[in-house]
């Protein structure tokens, strides 16, 4: 099977690129230089790398840039999305956009599959909107997941390594912190079982960036002064829910329990 990756340089993409691959999937892996989703005839160019399946990981992820340059947001997560939506339609193959915890407000956690969604910024608006185009297709997956980190690194747990002492928190941000490895191996089941619809899917226990960068300085055995802070005081342009975390009984129920961050953290130190 020919899997398209839209988003295959991205930090989730290049970890899927080499699992997919482990599983004898031909993948094509596409970067903005190869697919520019904001670009002219976007339809037509996915169509003529006549895939069997596309994965859609790519987007503006920074919730800041977002709300920078909304127009950009729009533009990449929601319409973007559209026409990747629109090419699987006219190929009459399967979809399956990567999503994110921030479609919720963070007030009513956990969220199930079920839960209505209600985002705070630009960023999870530009990417539920994004999923009501995907939602057309019947046989679609949307799966959202949460707080990424992973072996490619350039995520919160580089920030947090080299960040300048004291590291500022904000007090009481919750999540659950999820690997790129086993988002890779989750997106396998679900392709391979050919479901489709909602499906969370994100690393247990839930924690506070609080505690979260304790453990990411733990497990890398190094001290670090840790300062908690408001909002406010940080100056970021975007507002992020307070308590995002996802429920995952549906996929616990279907493929199994889901390994904790620690472990997933620990692999990827360890090498
Ligand atoms: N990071 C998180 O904590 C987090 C949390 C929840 C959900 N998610 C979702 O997970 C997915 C993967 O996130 P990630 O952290 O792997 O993202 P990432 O590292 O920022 O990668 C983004 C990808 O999108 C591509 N892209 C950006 N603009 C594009 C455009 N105009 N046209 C075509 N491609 C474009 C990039 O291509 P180039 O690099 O070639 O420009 C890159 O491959 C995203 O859908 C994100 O919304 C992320």
């Amino acid at each position: 099977m020919k899997i398209l990756v839209i988003g295959g340089t991205g930090r989730l993409g290049r970890v899927l690129n080499v699992i997919l691959q482990k599983e004898k999937y031909t993948i094509i892996p596409l970067g903005s230089n190869e697919l520019d989703l904001t670009g002219k005839n976007v339809v037509d160019k996915i169509i003529r790398y006549t895939p069997d399946y596309i994965i859609h990981t790519a987007a503006l992820s920074s919730v800041d840039e977002c709300e920078r340059h909304p127009n950009l947001a729009y533009n990449i997560n929601t319409y973007g999305t559209e026409r990747v939506a629109n090419a699987a339609l006219k190929l009459k193959v399967p979809l399956l956009y990567i999503s994110t915890d921030y479609v919720f407000d963070g007030k009513n956690p956990p969220y199930s599959e079920d839960d209505e969604p209600n985002p705070v910024n630009v960023y999870g608006k530009s990417k539920l909107q994004g999923e009501d185009f995907v939602k057309r297709l019947s046989s679609s997956i949307i799966l959202r997941v949460s707080w990424l980190f992973g072996p490619e690194g350039n995520d919160f747990v580089d920030f947090v390594l080299k960040a300048d002492e004291p590291i500022s928190v904000i007090r009481s941000q919750t999540s659950k912190p999820t690997c790129t490895i086993d988002i890779s191996y989750a997106i396998k089941n679900l392709i391979g079982n050919r479901v489709s619809g909602i499906y969370h899917f994100a690393s247990p226990p839930s924690v506070s960036r609080l505690e979260w960068v304790e453990s990411i300085l733990k497990l890398n055995k190094i001290k670090k002064e840790i300062r908690e802070v408001n909002w406010d005081s940080l100056n970021v342009p975007a507002k992020r829910p307070l308590n995002s975390t996802l429920s995952t009984n549906k996929y616990n129920k279907e493929f199994g329990e889901i390994r904790s961050w620690n472990e997933a953290l620990r692999e990827i130190i360890d090498g």
